[in-house]
């Protein structure tokens, strides 16, 4: 059925689709006196890419490897860039190769630092030396073939550089071209090399409900490993680096590298302080357990690992990384080149912690009444009505509606969600099965499992195996068939757990390990098709929270669930968080009843505090509003019309952070000013105050100096006194105070400044 859909096909697919609109947009965009973003000089073998306010650039040196030689902000159009010249040796321990960095270097010739690439051959031999072969100059970019200094392994480097950002792309295709199999134990996108000098690195940890954290730690020397070996991208860490200059990180200045791996499966991270002080980073495939044989003839490509770098410190790096994502990453994109974006996100209603399990027809149509009273767009009914699904125990995998609960299917709920104008959305977990299903009785080999071992459930399911073509065909079938049958605009798609026992018993066993990598690109082969059945289909990435976010499930996806805790201060940590690396666009955030009980947790907060915690992203009511009275009913409507107004500059603005809210900090403040710097939106909150203490000046960022702009409060008020319309110049350099009531616990307040 899904003859078309190889994985490899599926993957390729993904690369082209991501600068398609670059393409086109290249030539305008160069600045300076060069005529192109890329140049190769044949006589230094030099290759060159310039890209928005960077240039990338690396050689072949006289051994004939591939050495990375600048990445930084954007040199001058006719600077020499001097050749590349090995690193030397130290004493006779460190050698030349090693030292040396490369830009996607094999493991063999005694190389001590983290290789690009492992492979075995099957005479046992298991050295790889990677020098240059040939080069292909493409529009923005370069291909660029390795090949082992003996062997038939060729390895293609693909370069893209983003006209705007000047973010590059980058990625690996390994060809096996020997008469005999060999196997790939790992297998990077790209590696990335910055001089010895003092540095800080920024990563994001966390766990289920409390993902998000950005940890700050100086590069100490020996190799920091940011990773999940879970079968997914993981809650414990997210696909993103930054890495700035100096010792302390900075919101507004310094010099940042960053990158962000777009791969939904295992993956890894290394970055490296190495023998010399050099720094390396090093990602692709997790090298845990991998083990990818290819057969003569055969290629394996890897993710893209897309990396950009910034003068304008943090700040300066995440709102790069947002513009890419919304104009070159994201589905649904409208427009051209670096100004498309996908529109804002409709605001939803969802049931999940109304309700839980215990979905109707009555009981969902009564809660899409009063979503619809409060102007939300999209009512979205979560786990509960399929199969025997009373509670999690069972019915996973039988995606037929539940008859008792729906009688009459699920087109009397749609059409009443439709008549109240908005429209409907459902959850579904496509890639699980509980062994009380249907399904598991019929086909208990299609989970990862080995046989004769336990099959470990947690959540009381188990994985199917997406690698394989009839669970992958499965999957596709049935979801075509409830968007088909049913008038769907979207799917949350859920996935709550992670990989335990990842057999995959059709394959021989050395082949068997292929499962970390098919099984991810059948997840995007499955999106891509679905996608194109249903091109108005919209989905967000939900994994028990924000466990599966990352720059590969952002090309299907248009938004993401980040976090199971929807706990208003909770939340503000975790959004900080999530923008350094995401688009505030796809961070959906829902109003939840208080207190909200996380664990146990009681923490009791104020309407007006939620909603405006939500209000910086994607606004969503997840709450029991069949409970709600009319002062709630009034104040959330209230707020979600204000939102509607000025979403747009909230989710697809430059985001400034004013105040962070990490380490347990009083207060917290955060500025969005759109494109054409004619409207910006400042929320502030307040955890606690202490001894009356006021509120920090808010010094605004990023406005047109010589504008006018008029400040009007969305909730709270300004300090008496301030000016109802002043210059960007005051608002950026004189700011302005909050009212002297602004005190106390858990409040927030939000202001709109417009151009006048
Ligand atoms: C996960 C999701 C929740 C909800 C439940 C339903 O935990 O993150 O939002 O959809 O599953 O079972």
């Amino acid at each position: 059925m899904m003859g078309g859909l190889k994985t490899k096909a599926g993957k390729t697919l993904m690369f082209r689709n991501i600068f398609s609109a670059v393409l086109v947009a290249s030539a305008s965009l160069v600045v300076g006196a060069q005529s192109s973003a890329v140049s190769y000089d044949e006589a230094t073998k030099v290759f060159r890419l310039d890209g928005g306010n960077v240039t990338y650039t690396f050689g072949v040196n006289a051994r004939g490897e591939l050495q990375q030689l600048y990445w930084g902000g954007r040199l001058g159009a006719t600077d020499p860039i001097p050749q590349a010249v090995p690193a030397r040796e130290w004493a006779s321990f460190d050698s030349s190769y090693t030292n040396t960095p490369q830009e996607y270097a094999g493991w063999g010739s005694g190389l001590f630092v983290e290789p690009a690439l492992k492979v075995t051959f099957s005479d046992g031999n298991r050295d790889l030396v990677l020098h240059y072969d040939s080069e292909k100059t493409i529009p923005d970019g370069f291909n660029i073939v390795l090949k082992d200094v003996k062997r038939q392994v060729f390895v293609t480097l693909h370069y893209l550089i983003d006209p705007g950002s000047g973010i590059v792309a980058r990625s690996a295709t390994i060809e096996n071209r020997e008469a005999q199999p060999i196997t790939i134990e790992q297998a990077a996108a790209a590696a990335w090399a910055l001089p010895a000098a003092h540095y800080t690195l920024n990563y994001l940890t966390g766990r289920w409900a409390g993902e998000w954290t950005l940890t700050q730690e100086p590069l100490r020397p020996g190799e920091r490993v940011i990773e999940s070996r879970r079968g997914s991208t993981s809650h414990q860490a997210n696909p993103w680096f930054a890495i700035q200059s100096g010792d302390h990180p900075d919101e507004n200045s310094g010099e940042v590298w960053f990158g962000a791996l777009a791969w939904s499966g295992s993956w890894r991270i290394t970055v490296e302080r190495d023998q010399l002080d050099a720094i390396r980073v090093t990602g692709g495939f997790n090298p845990f357990d991998f083990g990818y044989v290819l057969q003569p003839g055969q290629s394996l490509e890897s993710p893209v690992f897309y990396g950009g770098y910034s003068a304008h410190g943090l700040g300066g790096a995440s709102r790069l990384l947002h513009h890419f994502e919304l104009a070159h990453i994201l589905p649904h994109r409208m427009g051209e080149g670096e100004a498309a974006a996908p529109k804002p996100r409709p605001v939803i209603y969802n049931s999940w912690e109304a309700t839980e399990f215990d979905v109707s027809e009555e009981g969902q149509m009564a809660l899409a009444e009063k979503a619809a009273a409060l102007g939300i767009d999209r009512f979205v009914m979560d786990d509960g009505w399929f199969g025997q699904r009373k509670d999690d125990h069972a019915g996973l995998g039988d995606w037929y509606v539940n008859s008792q609960k729906f009688p009459h299917g699920l087109k009397p709920l749609i059409d009443r969600v439709h008549a109240l104008g908005m429209d409907f959305g459902l959850w579904v977990e496509p890639e699980m099965v509980n062994p009380d299903s249907d399904l598991y009785r019929k086909h208990p080999d299609w989970v990862l499992n080995f046989p004769g071992r336990p099959r470990s459930e947690l959540r009381n399911q188990l994985v199917l195996n997406l690698a394989r073509s009839d669970v992958r065909d499965y999957i596709l079938a049935f979801l075509d068939k409830l968007v088909t049958e049913n008038d769907i605009a979207f799917l949350k798609w859920d996935y709550n757990r992670n990989w335990s026992e990842p057999g995959w018993d059709q394959l021989p066993p050395d082949e068997q390990k292929k499962v970390y990598v098919e099984f991810t690109r059948n997840l995007y082969a499955v999106l891509a098709e679905l996608k194109k059945r249903h091109p108005k289909l919209e989905i967000e990435s939900c994994s028990g929270g924000g466990g599966r976010v990352d720059l590969g499930i952002l090309q299907y996806a248009d938004e993401v669930w980040p976090s199971d805790n929807t706990d208003p201060f909770d939340r503000l940590t975790q959004q900080d968080g999530f923008t350094y690396a995401y688009t505030p666009q796809v961070m959906m955030a829902w109003v939840t009843d208080s207190p909200h009980d996380l664990e146990g947790q009681r923490r009791v907060t104020s309407l007006p505090y939620r909603m405006l915690s939500s209000m910086q992203g994607s606004l969503g009511i997840g709450a029991n509003i069949a409970k709600w009275n009319d002062e709630e009913m009034a104040t959330a409507k209230r707020l979600i019309a204000a939102y509607h107004q000025v979403q747009a500059t909230i989710v697809q603005g430059d985001l400034y952070r004013l105040i962070s809210p990490r380490n347990g900090s009083e207060f917290s403040a955060t500025q969005t000013v759109n494109r054409d710097k004619s409207q910006s939106v400042v929320f502030a909150f307040i955890h606690s105050t202490q001894e009356g203490r006021g509120y920090p000046l808010l010094k605004l960022q990023g406005l047109d100096p010589k504008a006018n702009y008029a400040l009007t409060p969305i909730e709270g008020a300004a300090e008496k006194g301030t000016p109802a319309t002043a210059s960007g110049a005051w608002w950026m350099n004189h700011g302005f105070n909050m009212s002297g009531r602004f005190k106390g616990d858990f409040l927030a307040a939000a202001f709109r400044l417009d151009k006048k």
